[in-house]
């Protein structure tokens, strides 16, 4: 099984991918939060920071696009080519109210004949490997087998699938039935995204689809920065690993960002995904979400590190479903 580090705006950024791959170094592929190439033909400053090759050093990382305008990716295509990258990402799945309405990610998904047109242009236009990931519709399920046709046109690097459409944002139950559909009729490799969160939820994926050789995870992976090393045999990580990764994220952040708030509102964010690894946490937890200094911040995760120990419980990290293989079939 491959394992990919999901794209997260605002969080999974090149200072958390390098902290990350120092410390839990078996991730297959990093994909970048989608990048948006636009009209003036140029990246924002903190977008290109992102992709330059020398703060990516040593990560195997494909930068995605988000655009439904055929120039503009291949602009950006062309600019990535020039950096050395090989392989671009199209999303197709971002549910965010802003960006559905102008037609773009899962909106897309509601214009398959553009769609189509949009992929036969950038096919065309690229020798770039392309692979996309997408929801299944905008607003039912029902939508996916049109939306599979019209990628198994396409000679696609990967199909990445996440099971949901627009309106379920990222809580509702996911559609299981559509990565079936997938697993059946899709002529290019399909990668599983959404709901991994403990090694059970892996472990039966695999049982219930053995053809699918990737998966991609994002909030699990926030939530257990080693989740990979330990769904993929690697020895587990002791708390002082995930000490270090915690410290040089921050170690990062400070010297990067402008001004402690934005410092701590990030890491305050890291912490409403890591706090579940720590049992009996609540009250440290608390004190760092109420941390409004750098210095108060450091002295409650002084004290959660030294009074609390890891436990890698089977309890869900977040209010969300339980993974539905458990009981899809
Ligand atoms: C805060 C946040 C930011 C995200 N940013 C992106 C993004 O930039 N590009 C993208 O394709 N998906 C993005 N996603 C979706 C994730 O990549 C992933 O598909 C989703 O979280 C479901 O996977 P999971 O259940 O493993 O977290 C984001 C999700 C969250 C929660």
């Amino acid at each position: 099984m491959r394992y990919y580090f999901a794209p997260m705006e605002g969080i999974t950024g090149y200072l958390f991918r390098n902290a990350h791959h120092t410390f839990f170094p078996h991730i297959d592929k990093y994909f970048t939060p989608f990048l948006s190439p636009n009209q003036s033909r140029k990246f924002h400053t903190r977008e290109e920071r992102d992709i330059l090759p020398e703060n990516n050093a040593g990560i195997l990382l494909v930068p995605q696009l988000l655009t439904n305008r055929a120039e503009a990716f291949l602009w950006a295509a062309d600019k990535l080519s020039d950096l050395g990258y090989q392989e671009i990402n199209l999303n197709l799945g971002c549910p965010s109210a802003t960006v559905v309405s102008k037609g773009k990610g899962a909106g897309f998904l509601a214009q398959p004949e553009r769609l189509e047109a949009f992929l036969d242009q950038i096919f065309s236009g690229t020798d770039l490997r392309i692979s996309i990931k997408t929801r299944v519709g905008l607003e039912t399920p029902e939508e996916f087998s049109r939306l599979l046709e019209i990628f198994n046109r396409f000679p696609l690097e990967e199909l990445i699938v996440h099971p949901r459409v627009q309106k379920d944002f990222y809580r509702k139950p996911v559609h299981m039935e559509c990565l079936q559909e997938a697993v059946e009729k899709s002529k290019n490799p399909i990668c599983y995204n959404g709901d991994l969160f403990r090694i059970q939820d892996i472990e039966c994926l695999k049982d219930h689809f053995s053809s699918i050789s990737a998966v991609m995870l994002g909030r699990g992976l926030l939530a257990n920065p080693g989740l990979v090393e330990m769904a993929s045999g690697h020895e587990v990580f002791t708390k002082q690993t995930l000490r270090n990764f915690h410290d040089l994220l921050f170690e990062g952040y400070r010297s990067q960002l402008f001004g402690d708030r934005s410092v701590l509102f990030k890491m305050k964010e890291l912490w409403f995904y890591l706090g579940a690894l720590f049992s009996d946490s609540a009250k440290c937890q608390k004190a760092i979400r109420k941390a409004e200094q750098l210095s108060s911040y450091e002295a409650a995760v002084r004290v959660l590190f030294e009074t609390k120990e890891l436990s890698f419980s089977e309890e869900l990290p977040f209010a969300c479903g339980d993974f539905p293989l458990h009981s899809f079939y």
